[in-house]
C-alpha cells in the first residue's frame, strides 16, 4: 500500500514540477522555488473549482489559455492583507522606529509584496502623524498587477473599516480614523494625500533587481511562501537594496535567522520581526 502511495506522490511531484517549468517557459513567472505545499494546495484548489481531475489538464490550459493563466496567477499570489495588520508591529514602528528617522534628511521606504495596498496606506498614516511624510519616498511593489491597481485606487470594502479602525487604535492611532477616507455606498475611498509620495510598480522578487539606497524595507507575509533557497536569494536582494544600518521589517511568522542564511541582519526587536542591516557591510 505504501508503495502505491509513494508512487502516486512522486508522480504528482513530477507533474507539479512540469507545470512550474511550463509556467516559467511560457510566461516567465518562476514558481520553482516556492514552498511545495503552498504551490500544490493552490493548484489543487483551482482544480476543484474548475472541475479538473488531473494536473495535466491544468498544464494544457496554462499552455493554451492566457486568461486561465492570469486567474491561476491570482490564486498563486494570495493577496490577503489588512490595514494595520498585526497592530503591535505598527505600534512599535510608530513609537520606536519613527523617532529614529526624525534627523534623516530624506527617507526611502520599499513595500515589497504590497498586495492591494492596505499596508501602504497604513504606513502613510503613520508617517503623516509623525510629520515625516513629506521627506519620504515610498515604493510599493508586487508582481500581481491586479492587486497593484487596487492599491493605487485605494478603495476598500466598507465592511472592513470597523476592523481597520480598531487596528489603527491598537497601533497607537489617536486621530479620528474616518478623516482618512470618505465613503461611497459600499466602499471606503482613502485620501489621495496618503499616496502622493508613493510610486507603485510591478516588481518580481524572484527575477527583478534591487531598488537602491533604501532606508526601510517592509516585506511582510511574503517570504512564508518561499523555500529556503529563494528566501536566501530575496534576503540578499534586500541586503543589497538597503543602506548600511537600514531596517528590514518581516511578518510575525518570518525571520532571517534560519539555517544557511547569513546576510548581516541583526534583530532590533524579535517579537515584531524588525532587523537592522549591520553598519559595517
Ligand atoms: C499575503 S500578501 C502580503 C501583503 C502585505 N505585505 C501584508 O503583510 O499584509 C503576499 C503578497 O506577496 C506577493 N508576492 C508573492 N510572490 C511575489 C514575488 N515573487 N514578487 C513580488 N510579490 C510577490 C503576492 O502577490 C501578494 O500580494
Amino acid at each position: 500500500m505504501s508503495n502505491i502511495n509513494d508512487e502516486q506522490n512522486s508522480s504528482e511531484l513530477a507533474e507539479l514540477k512540469l507545470l512550474q517549468e511550463t509556467i516559467f517557459g511560457k510566461y516567465g513567472y518562476d514558481f520553482r522555488n516556492y514552498r511545495h505545499s503552498h504551490f500544490r494546495r493552490r493548484i489543487k484548489q483551482r482544480m476543484i473549482m474548475d472541475g479538473l481531475t488531473s494536473i495535466a489538464q491544468v498544464q494544457q490550459k496554462v499552455l493554451y489559455n492566457t486568461l486561465y493563466f492570469n486567474n491561476l496567477l491570482k490564486d498563486l499570489s494570495i493577496n490577503v492583507t489588512e490595514m494595520f495588520r498585526d497592530p503591535e508591529f505598527y505600534l512599535y514602528f510608530r513609537n520606536i522606529l519613527l523617532p529614529r528617522l526624525i534627523t534623516y534628511p530624506s527617507i526611502k521606504v520599499w513595500h515589497a509584496g504590497c498586495a492591494t495596498g492596505e499596508e501602504v496606506y497604513s504606513m502613510g498614516i503613520l508617517f503623516k502623524e509623525a510629520g515625516l511624510y513629506d521627506k519620504t519616498q515610498f515604493y510599493a511593489t508586487d508582481f500581481n498587477s491586479y492587486a497593484l491597481k487596487t492599491a493605487e485606487d485605494g478603495i476598500f470594502p466598507i465592511d472592513k473599516v470597523g476592523t481597520y479602525t480598531e487596528n489603527y487604535k491598537k497601533a497607537g492611532g489617536a486621530q479620528v480614523f474616518s478623516d482618512y477616507y470618505h465613503t461611497d455606498s459600499k466602499v471606503a475611498i482613502f485620501n489621495k494625500s496618503l499616496i502622493t509620495n508613493v510610486v507603485f510598480s510591478n516588481h518580481n522578487l524572484v527575477s527583478d533587481g534591487i531598488l537602491c539606497e533604501m532606508n526601510i524595507i517592509i516585506c511582510r507575509n511574503v517570504l512564508i511562501y518561499f523555500n529556503q533557497t529563494l528566501k536566501a536569494n530575496v534576503l540578499n536582494l534586500f541586503a543589497e537594496s538597503l543602506i548600511n544600518g537600514g531596517f528590514l521589517c518581516l511578518g510575525t511568522k518570518e525571520n532571517v535567522l534560519d539555517s544557511n542564511i547569513n546576510v548581516g541582519f541583526e534583530p532590533i526587536e524579535g517579537s515584531v520581526k524588525i532587523y537592522r542591516k549591520s553598519l559595517g557591510n
